[in-house]
């Protein structure tokens, strides 16, 4: 009997500084080939970003491993994505609101793509093939990087759009302007400093909110988990991602195989 091929899809994500993606085996979660990256055009207007991503799946297509396929897309960008139209832009042009950009990158790539808010993938992607392998009750998917961001995910099921990095926390009231890890960063806090003044109201908060069975911390920052996870104190149990950078990536591709809209 022939060997079945594993499911493979291409996953494209949109941040501030890069534009990444690659080829997903969807049986592991695992790329084939290389991650393939572009810089972000300056501002990231919607002509250059959409110009810069057909060059990204150009790159990706003429890796050895991609053997002239044909692959459903799935990307992802920072912003609030319902049926394709952008609702907000964070560190992207402004123009991004309430444009149709699943739309125009259908069009631009010449196939259809299916695009949801950065973290949404991360968290799904996470969610299926990292360390919360178990899908049952909820799992809240905190992303600390540039900003915060969040995928709630609820029997396997990704409730979109949660947006959990705005919330008002004691004194303030948009909080990944005061804990995000580039925020961190910047103001130079401890690593430890920073979970038990900063971190730890706002899973209190989000805790409070959620009931979730399991936190997972994702993002960069992610990677020294052990300096600063002990330090929050709360009660739900919460835990370090596994698929540190190609979460977004691979959850993109993911939910494009499974046909999100
Ligand atoms: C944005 C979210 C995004 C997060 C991480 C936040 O500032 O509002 O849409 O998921 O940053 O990039």
């Amino acid at each position: 009997m022939a060997k079945k091929h594993a499911p493979v899809a291409i996953g494209i994500d949109i941040g501030g500084t890069g534009i990444k993606g690659g080829l997903v085996n969807l049986n592991k979660g695992k790329l084939v080939g290389e991650r393939q990256k572009v810089k972000t055009p300056e501002g990231a207007p919607i002509d250059a970003v959409l110009s810069a991503v057909a060059e990204l799946r150009d790159k990706i297509l003429a890796q050895d491993e991609a053997k002239g396929g044909d692959y459903p897309i799935g990307m992802c960008m920072p912003s609030v994505v319902r049926r394709g139209v952008a609702y907000s832009a964070a560190n992207i042009a402004d123009e991004w609101i309430g444009f149709d950009a699943a739309a125009a990158f259908s069009e631009h790539l010449g196939q259809p793509v299916s695009l949801v808010n950065d973290a949404d993938a991360a968290g799904y992607g996470e969610a299926k093939f990292g360390h919360a392998k178990d899908p049952r009750g909820s799992l809240l998917v905190i992303t600390l990087g540039t900003g915060i961001g969040s995928a709630l995910i609820h029997n396997g099921k990704l409730v979109p759009n949660t947006e959990l990095g705005h919330l008002s926390v004691g004194d303030h009231d948009d909080y990944e302007k005061y804990a995000s890890a580039k925020v961190r960063e910047r103001e130079d806090v401890p690593l430890e400093e920073w979970a038990t003044e900063r971190l730890t109201p706002y899973f209190a908060k989000l805790e409070q909110l959620f009931s979730p069975d399991l936190f997972i911390v994702s993002g960069g920052i992610s990677k020294q988990a052990a300096d600063f996870l002990p330090h929050i104190a709360i009660q739900t149990r919460i835990d370090a991602a596994e698929l540190t950078n190609n979460a977004g990536i691979v959850g993109a591709a993911l939910l494009a195989q499974e046909g999100w809209d």
